[in-house]
């Protein structure tokens, strides 16, 4: 109940005006400005790959999961861009789900931002796929990574008729290479719900359980290898490996 006045209308309007004072925002993450390769600006999902396109000289985006266009697809300078989404309203260039655009098209990029079906198990898939299509130095990111609470990472987005800010359980499908893949680097990026860095590298694999939302809770920083913004800018600040 706390969570849903939180996460109502006026709840949100309140949080957000705060952390907009304050540059920092319980829920969201840092909110403050950084000097992005791009320029100087707010830290969010969108200045970190803008920031990435940038520093590695990206050419080819590819967005699952748009919602609307402006929100976020428009606002990524990158030469070629490509959206998927299944709801007509995206206006996305291919309107089908995630699973069916990789099954017909063996399109390939230097960067695939994750944001569509908000399950562990798709998200899983999307990341295999997306590593798959994934040009030489290139990287993946993905939104909602870093729940704030039980309520953020429910299972399902309505609530009693209403649509409260939902992280789902993305992060389950990250955690899972985090226990498998020593040849991949991973980090989140505590801003904007949790930004998720993935590409070819290496890592120390997650040991712990890492299933349910208290292992989550309990060892966040270790499980999702979260980093901050001012990490972010001082490991992101040259071109990624293009011989992994
Ligand atoms: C949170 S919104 C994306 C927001 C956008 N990336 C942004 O940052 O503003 C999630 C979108 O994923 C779409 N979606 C749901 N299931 C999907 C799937 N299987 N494949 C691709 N997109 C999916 C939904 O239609 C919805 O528009």
């Amino acid at each position: 109940m706390f969570w849903r006045i939180a996460e109502g209308r006026w709840g949100r309007k309140l949080r957000r005006g705060f952390g907009r004072i304050v540059s920092w925002d319980p829920f969201f993450g840092d909110m403050k400005h950084h000097d992005f390769a791009q320029g100087r600006m707010r830290a969010s999902r969108i200045a970190i790959v803008n920031h990435m396109i940038r520093v590695n000289g990206y050419r080819s985006y590819l967005e699952i999961g748009v919602r609307r266009r402006s929100s976020m697809f428009e606002e990524i300078h990158c030469d070629t861009r490509i959206s998927v989404d299944p709801d007509p309203a995206a206006e996305a260039d291919y309107p089908v789900p995630s699973d069916d655009y990789f099954a017909r098209h063996d399109h390939r990029f230097d960067i695939v931002f994750i944001d569509g079906n908000h399950t562990g198990d798709q998200v899983e898939r999307d990341l295999e796929h997306a590593l798959s299509r994934l040009n030489p130095g290139g990287a993946i990111l993905l939104h909602d990574m870093n729940p704030p609470t039980r309520f953020h990472a429910r299972e399902v987005y309505e609530v009693d008729g209403a649509y409260p800010s939902w992280n789902g359980t993305s992060w389950k499908g990250y955690a899972a290479l985090r226990k498998k893949r020593a040849d991949l680097t991973m980090r989140v990026v505590d801003t904007d719900w949790g930004v998720g860095i993935v590409h070819p590298g290496s890592q120390d694999i997650y040991q712990g359980p890492g299933k349910s939302f208290d292992d989550l809770a309990r060892d966040r920083k270790r499980l999702l290898n979260l980093i901050s913004v001012h990490e972010f800018l001082r490991l992101y600040r040259t071109p990624l490996n293009r011989e992994l």
